[in-house]
């Protein structure tokens, strides 16, 4: 017979934290260093400044925001169960950026890993999370999403590095019997049919560090910006308008739309899709760019520091990035 699986914990997001580097690069920077506009940058993406992490690497802003995430929710590290890192510019191949982070903290007690998902790292990092959560085997789990873009960005191609910014943010979930809040559901997807259109290939299995991959300039990062805006276009608003069919909601039951900040015509897109209007969809891309897998919890701690989140609120996160990976979410926000 088959019986249906029936939940005893929802995972809840119980606190957030974050870090921006204080270094910024405005749109005026890029026009001195290649072929563009301000307006341009502007109308073409909703890009007007970005981050940029001068000293240090990924874990070294992953760990400023658990540390503001610790303080913020009283947590002693030793409390932590399990650290998840979503990023694409770990500080090296391994170890993982998430024992630095676990290191750092004194989280004595926890075990981690990265996940690498690139613009959907935190979409599936938290997902994961959520499972160890519901398990009923961790209480406290810190996810985390942290990209130094600017340490894989080709500072001479215009059609990339106007875009892309570094930060670090993160949530800690914990398990709640009350399954009116917390992770409801997720749609989660990759397609590896983009592979060459969003990448990077030098440096790893498939062609190793030489001199050949650096002439080739093989370290940075490639987008096909064009096919990557027309799937993702598609795709995030598919995806986001797919979770609220498959749990019988509208965009009016919706608090707010958090969506992975790649381009303001693309998070457009997904909230008209989604019968969402304006004034409900986070957007902080005009300050941070595309910060990669710390765009979504950088939208959370912004938005919950400054007292626009309340309990009860019912929000769709929602993510496209390299991959292809893609992926929506609803959770309802239980921190009073
Ligand atoms: O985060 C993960 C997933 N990534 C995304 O979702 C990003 C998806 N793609 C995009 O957001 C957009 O495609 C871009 C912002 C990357 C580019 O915008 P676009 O409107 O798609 O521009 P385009 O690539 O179609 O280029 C249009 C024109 C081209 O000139 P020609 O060939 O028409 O003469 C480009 O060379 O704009 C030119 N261009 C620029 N002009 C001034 C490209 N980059 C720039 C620039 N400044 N920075």
């Amino acid at each position: 017979m088959k019986t249906k699986y029936k939940r005893q914990y929802n995972a809840v997001i119980t606190g957030t934290g974050m870090y921006v580097p204080e270094k910024i690069l405005d749109n005026k920077y890029f026009e001195s260093i290649v072929d563009t506009t301000d307006e341009w940058i502007k109308t073409r993406t909703g890009i007007e400044e970005r981050r940029i992490l001068e000293n240090g690497a990924t874990s070294d802003m992953a760990t400023k925001a658990v540390e503001d995430l610790l303080q913020n929710t009283g947590t002693n590290p030793e409390d932590i169960d399990a650290i998840i890192v979503a990023t694409v510019t770990p500080d090296m191949f391994f170890p993982a950026t998430a024992c630095l982070v676990q290191d750092n903290i004194g989280a004595k007690k926890a075990w981690g890993f990265d996940l690498s998902a690139a613009c959907s790292g935190f979409l599936y990092a938290l997902q994961t999370g959520a499972g160890l959560i519901e398990g009923g085997q961790f209480k406290k789990v810190v996810v985390v999403g942290a990209d130094k873009m600017s340490s894989i960005v080709d500072y001479t191609d215009r059609k990339t590095c106007i875009i892309f910014g570094d930060g670090a943010a993160a949530v800690l979930l914990e398990p709640s019997e009350d399954l009116s809040y917390g992770i409801h559901d997720s749609i989660l997807v990759c397609d590896g049919s983009g592979r060459d259109k969003l990448f990077m290939e030098g440096g790893g299995s498939l062609n190793p560090p030489s001199h050949e991959t650096v002439d080739k300039r093989m370290h940075y990062l490639f987008q096909d910006g064009k096919a990557v805006f027309k799937v993702a276009v598609q795709q995030m608003a598919d995806v986001s308008a797919e979770i609220l069919e498959k749990n019988g909601l509208t965009g009016d039951d919706i608090a707010y739309l958090v969506p992975h900040q790649a381009n303001l015509r693309i998070i457009d897109a997904t909230a008209r899709r989604m019968g969402i209007s304006s004034d409900k969809v986070m957007i902080n891309i005009q300050k941070y760019g595309n910060t990669t897998a710390a765009t979504i919890p950088l939208c959370l701690a912004e938005y919950h520091k400054d007292g626009k989140l309340k309990k009860g609120d019912k929000l769709v996160l929602a993510a496209f990035g390299g991959g292809y990976t893609f992926g929506s979410m609803l959770l309802t926000w239980g921190i009073d």
